[in-house]
């Protein structure tokens, strides 16, 4: 074998590992690019903590290589035994004293933010405040439900949010344990059956901007065959146009415009996806995802890119898509009119101009 080819291979999958985590450095899905208060705060928190690694590392390591260059077994002295020396003062208090400092470094900083990031009293009952928004998520097996109780309405896979001011969150599961994490915002947090999670988020305009927009939002808990795939849409908007989108949900009434969205319109009632899905903001059910406003979606399933091909996929076999979700098998065999139908209907349910 030509001995330059084992160099070669080394240096191809360290350009393939650098190019794999190139793709890890989206705006809209990355935690070393905070966008916002809490995402900021982790960051600070991720980089000190690096740094101190990173310090304690060059300097043990500087002084190991040193030893075992100038202390090694040279040639002539194989049987010399080198002064054996027992207990040093000095040395002693350096080393303890050292890692004592390093730890209150890293531990005032990372329990001060632990309490801030963790002050849930403006949507307590005793403390609360009445302008503080408060969104209920509700992790499914393999989709996300966004309630804002104050509001009356739900969402299914969309989480809708004012910028530049804190949202908090009551977070549970209604089947095994899944986490919330809204990985350029903040997170994670475990989604339980047992007990109600809180925390908030900030999501500032300026990062919201520099995103296009939006961001994404995982399962960071292994929760089963479609674990990866259960992603939900977040959409951070100034104040007035969170409002205005409140509105529009409220008021938003399905009304097919075409013949072929209205015999959509009927396949869905007929076929029951209505007793599963509701189509109503107001609606609150906890079988499958709300889609008041699925038009509105970027993501068909959570994964597929939002386009009628894809949803035709997703319905007529969701399984291949998304193993072990609800869905698959729920429903008989669909014809490509009633695919052309249901997909023009879904579709056409929108919220966002
Ligand atoms: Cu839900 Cu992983």
């Amino acid at each position: 074998m030509k001995r330059w080819l084992p160099n070669v291979r080394a240096f191809s999958l360290f350009g393939l590992m650098a190019l794999l985590l190139a793709g890890c450095g989206k705006p809209f899905l990355s935690t070393l690019q905070p966008a916002g208060e809490v995402a900021d705060e982790q960051y600070s928190l991720m980089v000190l903590s690096t740094l101190i690694m990173v310090i304690v590392i060059v300097v043990v390591s500087v002084i190991f290589i040193y030893v075992i260059i100038r202390f090694r077994r040279r040639k002539g002295d194989e049987n010399k035994i080198p002064k054996q020396v027992e207990g040093n003062h000095k040395l002693e208090m350096i080393w303890t004293v050292i890692p004592i400092i390093l730890l209150i470094i890293l531990a005032v900083p990372t329990v001060t933010s632990t309490f801030k990031l963790a002050d849930v009293s403006p949507m307590e009952e005793e403390t609360r405040d009445e302008n503080a928004l408060v969104v209920n998520v509700t992790a499914n097996l393999y989709w996300w439900e966004f309630e804002y109780p104050d509001l009356g309405v739900v969402t299914g896979q969309e989480l809708v949010v004012p910028t530049d001011e804190r949202v908090y969150f009551n977070l549970k599961s209604s089947d095994v344990k899944h986490s919330f994490w809204i990985p350029s915002v903040g997170g994670k947090m475990d989604t339980n059956t047992e007990n109600i999670n809180k925390f908030w988020l900030e999501f500032d305009q300026a990062s919201t901007d520099k995103a296009g927009g939006l961001f994404y939002g995982k399962c960071a808990e292994l929760c089963g065959p479609s674990h990866a795939f259960m992603d939900f849409k977040v959409v951070p908007l100034p104040r007035a146009e969170f409002d205005n989108w409140i509105q529009d949900m409220k008021t938003a009434v399905a009304e097919p415009q075409t013949d072929l969205a209205r015999q959509g319109e009927q396949l869905f009632n007929d076929k029951s996806c209505i007793g599963c899905h509701a189509v109503s903001s107001s609606e609150k059910r906890p079988t499958a995802p709300n889609l008041t406003n699925f038009g509105d979606r970027t993501m068909i399933a959570g994964i597929l890119e939002f386009n009628e091909e894809n949803l035709k996929d997703w319905l007529r076999d969701p399984e291949s898509v998304k193993p072990a979700n609800k869905m698959s098998n729920t429903y008989g065999d669909l014809s490509e009119e009633e695919l052309d139908a249901l997909t023009e209907y879904l579709m056409s349910l929108k919220v966002q101009d």
